[in-house]
Formats: C-alpha cells, structure tokens, sequence
C-alpha cells in the first residue's frame, strides 16, 4: 500500500480572495469578503485580503515553485467581481487579461488549470440585491460560469462550479462568522437551495457549451458523530443531533447535486423554497467531485444554530492550530460512503491540510513536522480508499502559499510555503519537500 497510480492528479488548492490582492486593480468590483473584513472584530487580527499573498503581481513566481513541487494540476478560484464588477453584464478587460495570464503561464509550465468559479467573494453589488437569498443569483452564476468557460474553455478543460457552499451558507448567513455576516436561519435555508440551483444550471450550461469539458463541484465532507464520554454509548438525543447535522452539513449539498433530492432530515426545511423541476436542475451528472476534507466533528443536542452544539476536542485528542482533530481514518471513511452511498462518483481530494504553529524561518526553510506528519497520514487514508475500490482521481494539498484565512486572518497557516508578510518573500518549508517527493513518485515512502 502507498502507492498511486501513474496518472494520479497530484497537485495543490487556492483561492481568490485569500491569495489575490490588488483588489482596487484592473476595475474590480467591490466583493461580499471586502466589505465584511472592514467590519470591527470580523477578523481576529483586523486584516484583510486587500495585500494577502501578492498573488495578482507575484503568480508567476508562484507558479514556478508549482512546477518545482511537481503539481500536475492548480485548482484556484476566478474572483467573480474581478470578471464581471458589478457580477453581470461587461466583463473587466484587465480582470480577464489576468486570468487568461494565469492560465498561459500554468499551460507553458506543463500544469493542468482547474477552474473553481466561486469561493465566497461575491460580487457584492450582488448582495445588495440580496445575493445567495434570492433566487435570481443562480442564473446570474450560470451566466458568468458561462462567460468565463466561453472565453477560457479553448485552455481550460475542468470547471467546477461554487467551493463549499454549505460552508459557505452555514458560516456566511446562519453563523455569521464569514461574509456576508448574516445571522438567519431563513437566509441559510434559501443560500442552501439558491447554490444548489446555481451548481446545477451552471454545469447544465457548460455541457451545453461544450460536451468535452470536465465539470463538477466542490462539497466539503466530514464524518459527523455524537458526542459521547471514553468508553460510554452516546445518547439518544446526541444521535438524533448527529444525523441532524450530518444532513445539513454533508447531505444538503451533495444529494440534491448526486440524488436529485434533499435528506429526509431536512427536507421539510426546503419545502417553502422548492420549485416545480427544481430537483431535476439540481441533479447533474459530474465528471469530477471534488471533497475537501480536514477533519470529523463531534456534536451534540445543544443552545447552537439548528438546537446543535460541537464538541470540542478534549484533552488528549489530536488537533491541529484550528481545533480540528486529526483522524486520517475519517477521510478514508468519507471515501468509503461516497463509494457505498452515492455510487462511486470520479472523487478528486480537492482541499486537504493543516494549520500548525509554524518555527520561524532558519537555514532557507521552515521545520513544519507537524504538517509534514499531517500531509503523511492523511495521505495515507487516501491509498487506503483507493485499495478499497474508491474512485479516487487526485489529491490537491491545501495550500500553496500561506495566506488570509478568512476570520482567523494571517493568524492560520496552511501553506507548504512560508510568506514573510513584510516583503512578500516566499520560503518552502519541509512539507513542500515532503510533497514534492510523493508527487514525483507517487509512493509515501
Ligand atoms: C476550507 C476553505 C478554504 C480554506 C480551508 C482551510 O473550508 O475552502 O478556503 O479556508 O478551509
């Protein structure tokens, strides 16, 4: 075991908004992220992504240390508002001429682009009229998905649709923690339906435009188990939280993209808000799933968002810097029910990582064991689903470079290289040598 077929899609993840900058550049429109990190305490240490890595001047160099890693693949985000401003209508000439840039100097250095159309920056002249909460943003994605493929598609072969988008409801309009700060259960409901519609007319309209292309989305999966004391059995209402919990954070967006139908658990939330073919526009075939995965949770009946509460880690669990316990095996079970459950979708592991407190920068790179550790283990769960049968494709490391993360701001590090924030300098650090090794051979070692 531990090793990979000689066309695994081995590779690595960004996106816009955490990586970009120069978001007052080339005519870009304001997005959801840039109003929302201006509010006080939206983000722990007061950044924003209004520098974030440099990427926008520095992505050349950024794809030289790709092709030092031995990535076959990038998956990254067009920043909706840099394409189109005001998210429909004209696009931004230097906005496209940056991608179309991108996605050249990817192509001259042997590295397949992989497009994700949205993650989280919504234009947000968008929001103002109500963005995820009103219908009408699923054609106004269907319309930019297809602007972007009609101009790119002659480069780019593999389009994904929305990042996450039950992250994205969840955090951004039931939580209240990401943009656009929205603290509704209605909102979450209708972000929920409104991205399920969008993935489906998106994909439908890019099979239209070419039946070559290699389409899907992007889900982000995670073991949900009930709370329960070493060695105790969990109690009845934690096990009716857990299923709870599972349906809205797993099954809201997968079903109805793979089945065609929301889970029982919560269909009666949707109700209000399906239409009439509604089930049918969201069910599409995909040529690519693409998981992101980090941890498991632990939850519990609680006072939180839908009467659910996390558990914490306690002591003496595994956890990396975010409180995210480390469980290599529940990546492999999420791998395992996508085969049993959901037919054995093509699966490429599109985000996978940690966030650790990284030693300084000594001798021209940075000791992350940890991470090295992290990347090895969960790597590992990978093979071990693949000797099992699962139709996994790929594995693309989140991330590159350090960057914004979101709430947490520049206080998390994911990257396999090191940014000094001053100069905009980038190190790789041990586990960009640790992947660099696997991606060349294809074996763990
Ligand atoms: C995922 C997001 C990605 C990054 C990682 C750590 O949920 O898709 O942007 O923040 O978590």
């Amino acid at each position: 075991m531990g090793d990979f077929p000689d066309d695994f899609l081995w590779g690595v993840s960004s996106s816009a908004y955490q990586i970009e900058g120069a978001t007052q550049v080339g005519g870009r429109g304001e997005s959801i992220w840039d109003r929302f990190v201006t509010r006080p305490g939206a983000v722990v240490d007061g950044s924003t992504g209004a520098v974030a890595t440099g990427h926008y001047e520095r992505y050349r160099e950024d794809v030289g240390l790709m092709r030092e890693l031995g990535a076959r693949v990038y998956r990254f985000s067009v920043s909706w508002p840099r394409w189109l401003p005001s998210g429909r209508g004209r696009p931004a000439p230097a906005g496209v001429d940056f991608y179309e840039r991108l996605v050249d100097s990817l192509l001259a250095a042997g590295i397949e682009p992989w497009i994700c159309l949205y993650h989280w920056d919504l234009p947000q002249a968008l929001q103002d009229r109500g963005g995820w909460t009103s219908r009408d943003c699923a054609d106004y994605f269907a319309d930019y998905a297809a602007a972007v493929a009609g101009r790119l598609g002659d480069r780019v072969r593999t389009f994904l649709m929305l990042n996450e988008p039950n992250v994205h409801a969840l955090l951004g309009h039931l939580t209240g923690q990401h943009a656009p700060g929205v603290s509704d259960l209605s909102a979450y409901l209708a972000a929920i339906h409104h991205q399920n519609l969008a993935v489906g007319k998106g994909i439908a309209r890019l099979r239209a435009l070419d039946a070559g292309f290699r389409l899907g989305s992007v889900v982000s999966l995670q073991p949900v188990l009930p709370a329960a004391e070493p060695g105790t059995e969990p109690r009845e209402e934690d096990v009716a939280a857990a299923s709870l919990a599972d349906a809205a954070y797993n099954r809201a967006s997968l079903d109805p993209l793979l089945l065609g139908r929301y889970p029982a658990a919560m269909a009666g939330f949707f109700e209000a808000l399906l239409r009439a073919g509604d089930e049918e526009t969201m069910r599409q075939r995909v040529d690519l799933l693409g998981v992101n995965h980090y941890t498991l949770q632990r939850v519990r009946l609680g006072r939180g968002p839908l009467g659910l509460e996390l558990v914490p880690p306690g002591a003496g669990t595994e956890a990396t810097q975010m409180g995210w316990r480390v469980a290599p095996e529940a990546l492999t079970r999420t791998l395992l029910e996508l085969k049993s459950a959901y037919g054995n979708p093509p699966v490429v592991i599109t985000e996978n990582g940690a966030a650790y407190e990284d030693p300084p920068v000594r001798n021209g790179t940075v000791d992350d064991a940890s991470r090295v550790a992290y990347f090895a283990r969960y790597i590992r769960g990978v093979a071990a689903a693949l000797e099992a049968g699962c139709d996994v494709r790929g594995y693309l490391a989140w991330t590159l470079v350090d960057n914004f993360e979101w709430g947490d701001g520049f206080t998390r590090r994911f990257g396999c290289v090191a940014l000094d924030r001053e100069t905009l300098e980038r190190t790789p650090k041990a586990s960009f040598h640790y992947l660099r090794r696997v991606f060349g051979s294809g074996a763990l070692g």
